[in-house]
């Protein structure tokens, strides 16, 4: 009998009427490239979060035992699992968010550029599926190089003719995570007491913390503010070099990924006051996107935040990510428009 109605999937039917019935605010969240590095701690998190109802788990490999393990966690959400192209569109229909794991990771002596070739082509084929299944849905994109992903993903959803600039969101949250982290340690704080802005782009110079916006207010000597921002804008590679040719921040990143998406599921509820830093299409500097402070809503980014006042120090620096940036944007935007 279990097997039947394991097979039907008839239990987790009856578990999605129950709890729909129930009137809990629960969201429809899919992961693609759930049983990687960063989407297996991302499942079992998302599986924790009370917002989430249903949790689609999307691989090419090793979803069927990823979401047996997962879904017996004794949370509420509902765990399904699809495994290959062909159950793609399953994955994503219905879905409110979905956040995207998947694709390969540096090793050591890599750029996040040097990625593009496998990642770019994996993007686009997710996206087109968005496009079809589920055009409504907010989208957190994590797949490097994040520079150039969000602008193909933009693109692709362009040429599908269902492209909404607020709901798609490149994730810069780890650059967050790590400014907090290493700020906290100089000043001999606690990190969840310290918020820093990092604004531009999700790669070495394209990344720069905002330090004399840092809150609580503090100031820095030149020197720790030298060590601070190589520190954060070398921080994925810290951890490439560490884990020397196993992957990239898996751990953190699911960290990161999980505080990004919950911001966004908070937001979606309609809950006020919602801000992160994230990768978006943008005015604040002549480039199409930039990472800056955005407020979140039901439509997901609502508004976005100017750069405020920078210090000599960040004036240099933004001009050095603006320069990158605008590069690995524009190999993005051509790596789509370029194909048929
Ligand atoms: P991983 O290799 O451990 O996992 C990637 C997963 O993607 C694998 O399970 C793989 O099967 C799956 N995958 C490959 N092709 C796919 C496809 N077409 N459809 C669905 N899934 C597919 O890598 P990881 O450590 O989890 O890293 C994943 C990506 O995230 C990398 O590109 C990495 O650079 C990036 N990343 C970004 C940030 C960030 O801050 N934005 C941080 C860390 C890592
Ligand atoms: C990170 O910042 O940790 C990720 O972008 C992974 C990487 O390649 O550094």
């Amino acid at each position: 009998l279990m097997n039947n109605l394991q097979k039907e999937g008839s239990t987790n039917l009856r578990q999605e009427n129950c709890r729909a019935k129930g009137g809990s605010p629960g969201f429809k969240v899919a992961i693609l490239g759930a049983a990687g590095g960063i989407g297996q701690p991302l499942a079992m998190l998302m599986k924790m979060n009370p917002l989430v109802s249903v949790l689609h788990l999307y691989d090419v490999v090793n979803t069927p035992g990823v979401t047996a393990d997962i879904s017996h966690m004794d949370t509420g959400a509902v765990v399904h699992g699809f495994l290959g192209q062909q159950q793609l569109e399953d994955a994503l229909t219905g879905m409110d968010l979905v956040i995207i794991p998947a694709g390969v990771p540096r090793k050591p002596g890599m750029t996040r550029d040097d990625l593009f070739n496998i990642n770019a082509g994996i993007v686009r084929t997710l996206c087109e599926g968005i496009s079809k299944c589920c055009p409504k849905a907010i989208v957190n994109l994590i797949s490097n190089p994040v520079n150039s992903t969000v602008p193909i993903a933009a693109e692709v959803f362009k040429r599908a003719g269902t492209y909404d600039p607020r709901r798609l969101l490149g994730v810069t949250m780890l650059d967050v995570v790590r400014a907090n982290t290493f700020v906290a340690e100089v000043l001999g704080l606690d990190p969840r007491d310290i918020d820093v802005p990092v604004v531009g782009g999700h790669a070495g110079v394209t990344i720069l913390p905002l330090l004399s916006q840092v809150k609580p207010p503090c100031s820095f000597t030149q020197e720790e503010t030298e060590y601070l921002t190589s520190r954060i804008q070398n921080g994925g590679t810290e951890v490439v070099e560490a884990k020397a040719g196993a992957g990239s921040a898996t751990l953190s990143m699911a960290y990161a990924a999980v505080k990004f998406a919950d911001a966004c599921l908070h937001a979606l509820r309609g809950d006020a006051g919602v801000i992160q830093c994230a990768f978006v299409s943008s005015q604040v500097t002549e480039l199409p996107f930039f990472a800056s402070r955005v407020r979140l809503g039901r439509n997901g980014v609502e508004e976005i935040y100017p750069l405020g006042p920078l210090n000599e120090y960040e004036r240099v620096g933004l001009e050095k990510a603006k320069k990158e940036l605008g590069g690995s944007i524009e190999k993005g935007v051509s790596f789509t428009t370029g194909s048929s």
